[in-house]
C-alpha cells in the first residue's frame, strides 16, 4: 500500500466511511542559509518528497477529530467553539490544535472536520516534520471551511501556532518552503519581505540528505539562546536585526563585543552574504562554488555558532573527501545533530552512500545514518 492508502485505509476505520478530501505539505531541506531566517536575513530550501498527508471529511458539528497513523491511531477532539487547550496524550494533535487556534484568533470562520495524518518525514531529524504538519493543517481547515487563505498566509498561521502554542521560537523557513516550494527548484527567501526568487536545481544535480540519527537533543533551549545572542548583538548596534550589520560594521565594533557576541554576529551576517551568492551561483549551475559556499557555512556553524557535533563533521568529511570540489556538503537544519545536505553530481551519489555507509561509524559508534536522495518538490496542495 502507499501512503494515500494507508491514509485512507487509517480514515475508514476510524470515521466509518471515506473522506472527501486529502492534502499535502512537504518536508525541506536548506541548501544554505542557517540560523538567519529569524535575523531577517536570506534562506535557501528545497521543498522535499517527504511529506505530512490529510485525509479529510466535513462534520455536522463544530468538533475537528484527529488521529494519526504513527500514534497508532488514537483519536483525539476538540470544539472550535471553546477555548482550545493542549492535549498531553494526542501529542501530533497539538500542532492541529495550534493551527486552528491562530487560525480562529484571526477571525477565520472554521467548521467541524474528521481528520487523519500520516507523514513520512523522519521526526527530530530537521527536516521539517512539524512545519510541514502546520501547513498541511492550515490548507486542510481553510479549504474545508471554504476560505481562500493564501499559501503565504497559510505559512505565518504556521509559523504563529509552533511559535505561540507549541513554544518553540522558530524562524519563518520551514513553513514557507513546506507552503510554497516549486518542483525542481530550491527557493531563496528574504525572510524580512517575504519575497521569494525560485532558482532551479541544475540538471544532473542530486540533493542528498544524510541523517545522523543524532537525536537533537539540546535543540530547543540551545536554539533559543542562539535566538537571544543574535537579537542581543542586534540591540548593540541599534538595529531591528543582524541583517542590517555589515561585515565592515561588525569588524569597526569588534573590541567593544564580547568574543561569542562577536563570534554568533558573524555567523550570521557572512552566512546571509553566503546565501545570496549561493542563490547566483546554483542559478548558473556552478556547483564548484557551491561546494566552496557550503564548506564556509558549514565551518561558521562549527566555528563561530557552535551548532555541529562531532558524528555530523564526520559526515561532511567523509562526503567531502569523495566529492572534492565537484559539490557541497554542510550541516543543515537547527544543529546539535539532525541531517548532512550535499549537492552533488548524480553521478557520485553511489560512492558518497558507500563512503558514508563504511566509514560513519569511525565517529559514531552504534549509530547508522539514512541517506536519503531527495527531488526538490512542490509545496502545499490539494490531491
Ligand atoms: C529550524 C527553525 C528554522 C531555522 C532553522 C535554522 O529549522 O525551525 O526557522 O531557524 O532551524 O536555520
Amino acid at each position: 500500500m502507499n501512503q494515500q492508502q494507508t491514509l485512507t485505509a487509517l480514515f475508514k476505520n476510524t470515521f466509518g466511511h471515506q473522506p472527501t478530501h486529502f492534502f499535502q505539505a512537504p518536508g525541506r531541506v536548506n541548501l544554505i542559509g542557517e540560523h538567519t531566517d529569524y535575523n531577517d536575513g536570506f534562506v535557501l530550501p528545497c521543498a522535499i518528497d517527504y511529506q505530512a498527508m490529510i485525509a479529510a471529511s466535513p462534520r455536522e458539528d463544530n468538533k475537528v477529530v484527529d488521529t494519526a497513523h504513527s500514534y497508532d491511531g488514537q483519536v483525539s477532539e476538540f470544539e472550535l467553539t471553546l477555548p482550545i487547550t493542549h492535549s498531553e496524550e494526542a501529542f501530533w494533535s497539538n500542532y492541529v490544535r495550534g493551527v486552528a487556534s491562530v487560525m480562529l484568533e484571526k477571525g477565520h470562520k472554521l467548521h467541524g472536520v474528521n481528520i487523519a495524518i500520516i507523514g513520512n518525514v523522519p521526526q527530530g531529524a530537521g527536516l521539517s516534520s512539524s512545519a510541514c504538519l502546520e501547513v498541511v493543517t492550515g490548507l486542510t481547515l481553510s479549504r474545508m471551511a471554504g476560505l481562500d487563505i493564501s499559501l503565504k498566509e497559510l505559512a505565518l498561521i504556521g509559523q504563529k501556532a509552533e511559535n505561540e502554542f507549541v513554544g518553540c521560537n522558530c524562524g519563518i523557513m520551514d513553513q514557507m518552503v513546506s507552503a510554497c516550494g516549486k518542483e525542481g527548484h530550491a527557493m531563496l527567501l528574504d525572510c524580512r519581505s517575504l519575497d521569494t526568487r525560485l532558482v532551479s536545481i541544475p540538471e544532473g544535480a542530486a540533493v542528498v540528505i544524510i541523517n545522523s540519527n543524532v537525536k537533537r537533543g539540546l535543540v530547543d533551549s540551545e536554539y533559543n539562546t542562539r535566538r537571544q545572542q543574535c537579537e542581543a548583538a542586534a540591540r548593540h548596534f541599534g538595529v531591528k536585526a543582524l541583517r542590517d550589520v555589515t561585515v565592515e560594521q561588525l569588524e569597526a565594533e569588534r573590541k567593544n563585543l564580547d568574543e561569542m557576541a562577536y563570534r554568533r554576529a558573524r555567523h550570521v551576517i557572512t552566512e546571509n552574504n553566503r546565501t545570496e551568492e549561493a542563490a547566483e551561483a546554483l542559478a548558473r549551475g556552478d556547483l564548484k562554488t557551491m561546494g566552496i559556499l557550503m564548506a564556509e557555512s558549514h565551518a561558521s556553524m562549527k566555528d563561530d555558532f557552535e551548532i555541529t557535533v562531532p558524528a555530523i563533521d564526520g559526515i561532511v568529511e567523509i562526503v567531502k573527501s569523495v566529492i572534492g570540489e565537484e559539490g557541497g556538503v554542510r550541516m543543515t537544519g537547527g544543529g546539535f545533530g539532525g541531517c548532512v545536505v550535499a549537492l552533488i553530481p548524480e553521478t557520485l551519489t553511489d560512492t558518497v552512500k558507500a563512503a558514508v555507509e563504511s566509514r560513519y561509524s569511525e565517529y559514531a559508534k552504534n549509530l547508522n545514518a539514512d541517506i536519503y536522495v531527495c527531488r526538490a518538490s512542490q509545496g502545499a496542495s490539494a490531491l
